[in-house]
């Protein structure tokens, strides 16, 4: 039987007592896949394609505090693409002291990279992702995709991954992140990323604001994939903010 999770109030945590809610388990020695997302009561993942409208400041805090706290962000080329994704920008000062306190972060405080999973590595070498100052932009991809696009992104000055034929694999991402020492993953999306990492058994953990509003319209859950993959977990804490949004957060429950 699962037991209950604190349920907390926001107001009553101090800063260090809201980052100790979300510290990655110490020393991870293979990566660790933590996936973040915000919904609208009624399931919608955006509105008008794209997240912000779901935002609300205490998503924005704990949205700030997981990147600071992870070493890569990865996300779907779509949410990159929708969202016209750049570099991560962190506080340096707090991610030294993450790093000191054994709960993420990094030693001399730079920034997160940002990894960006495509098939096709459809990207474009000009958007905010290539050009952004910042911690060097890391693309996954597949041999497939086409060999002029991902010239133009190495060119462009990514990283650029082979990790898969057609599509990158769960088991594939996680040793690439591996062979880079990037052990602290957040992923930030989207729903097709999402789907293919749950349907591989390779979520540790979800972290899900729950926007206090109802959207309807057209707009897609927080996962699809074509197989659906029931996987337990269960709850490590809500945390309920004055303007109504729910902090939670979701681990595993029969962790690899
Ligand atoms: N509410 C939230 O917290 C949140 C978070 C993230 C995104 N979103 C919303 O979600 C929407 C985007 O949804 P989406 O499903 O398009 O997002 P997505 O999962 O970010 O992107 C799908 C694309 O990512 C690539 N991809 C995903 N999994 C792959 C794999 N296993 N191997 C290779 N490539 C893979 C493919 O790119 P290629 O086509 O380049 O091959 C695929 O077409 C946007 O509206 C965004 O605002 C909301």
């Amino acid at each position: 039987m699962q037991r209950m999770p604190n349920a907390i109030q926001l107001t009553d945590l101090s800063p260090d007592e809201l980052v100790g809610l979300y510290a990655y388990p110490a020393g991870p020695a293979a990566p660790y896949i933590r996936v973040n997302f915000v919904t609208s009561i009624d399931g919608a993942v955006s509105v008008d394609g794209r997240s912000g409208g779901l935002g609300t400041p205490a998503d924005k805090r704990v949205f700030g505090l997981l990147r600071s706290l992870a070493d890569v962000i990865v996300v779907g080329a779509g949410t990159a693409r929708a969202e016209n994704y750049g570099a991560a920008h962190t506080d340096s000062t707090l991610r030294t002291r993450l790093w000191h306190h054994g709960f993420g972060g990094d030693p001399d405080g730079a920034a997160p990279r940002v990894a960006v999973v495509t098939s096709s590595a459809a990207l474009d070498p000009t958007s905010r992702l290539f050009t952004d100052t910042g911690a060097r932009p890391i693309v996954i991809t597949t041999s497939a995709a086409p060999a002029e696009n991902k010239r133009a992104l190495a060119e462009a000055g990514a990283q650029v991954i082979e990790a898969g034929e057609a599509t990158v694999s769960a088991d594939r991402l996680r040793d690439a992140l591996a062979e880079l020492r990037l052990r602290r993953v957040l992923c930030e999306g989207g729903p097709a990323l999402f789907g293919d990492l749950i349907t591989a058994g390779a979520v540790d953990e979800l972290c899900l604001t729950v926007s206090p509003m109802l959207v309807a319209g057209t707009e897609r859950r927080i996962a699809v994939s074509p197989n659906a993959m029931p996987t337990p977990m269960h709850c490590r804490h809500l945390v309920f903010a004055e303007d109504g949004t729910i902090l939670t957060r979701w681990e595993r429950s029969h962790t690899r």
